[in-house]
């Protein structure tokens, strides 16, 4: 499905796991925010970590810099807590309906953060991201 894009902001390596499997399930590669997002891309995954109750900057800034009228997106994120995970996206939902996506979807589940999530994301977590992304495509 080339027209469907992944794009990761993950500065531990919790995020770019979620990622790896959307974009597995999906048979599409990741991208780094660095890449421009692909003209041809209808469904646009844009993922991150949560900082400070924050998507990393880079994500946000890969999201001011694009065009996404015309676009579906569906967010994926990992976070310390659920609270993390609520500011974080909700972040990334209002800059996208800024630039005109049509947000269909989110999905986040923990990371491990110093002594916590132990593992995370799991395998279920995981799982959860790979049916998310079929959820999402079939959808879109
Ligand atoms: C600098 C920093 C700040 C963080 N702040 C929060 C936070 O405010 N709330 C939270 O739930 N988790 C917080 N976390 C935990 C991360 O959201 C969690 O480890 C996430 O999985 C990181 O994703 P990444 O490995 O893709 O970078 C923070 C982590 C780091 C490194």
């Amino acid at each position: 499905m080339p027209d469907i894009a992944v794009i990761v902001f993950s500065r531990g390596g919790n995020t770019r796991k979620v990622a790896d499997a959307i974009a597995a399930e999906l048979g599409v590669p990741v991208q780094d925010t660095n890449a421009p997002l692909p003209d041809g891309a209808r469904l646009v995954f844009p993922g991150s970590g949560g900082y400070g109750g924050k998507p990393g900057e880079p994500l946000m800034q890969f999201i001011g810099s694009g065009n996404f009228s015309g676009r579906k997106a569906a967010l994926s994120g990992t976070s310390g807590g659920p609270e993390g995970a609520k500011h974080m996206m909700a972040e990334m939902r209002e800059a996208l309906l800024g630039k005109g996506a049509t947000v269909i979807g989110d999905f986040s589940c923990r990371g491990k953060f110093l002594f916590t999530n132990r593992g995370h994301p799991n395998d279920e977590d995981l799982a959860n991201a790979r049916k998310f992304a079929r959820e999402m495509a079939g959808s879109a």
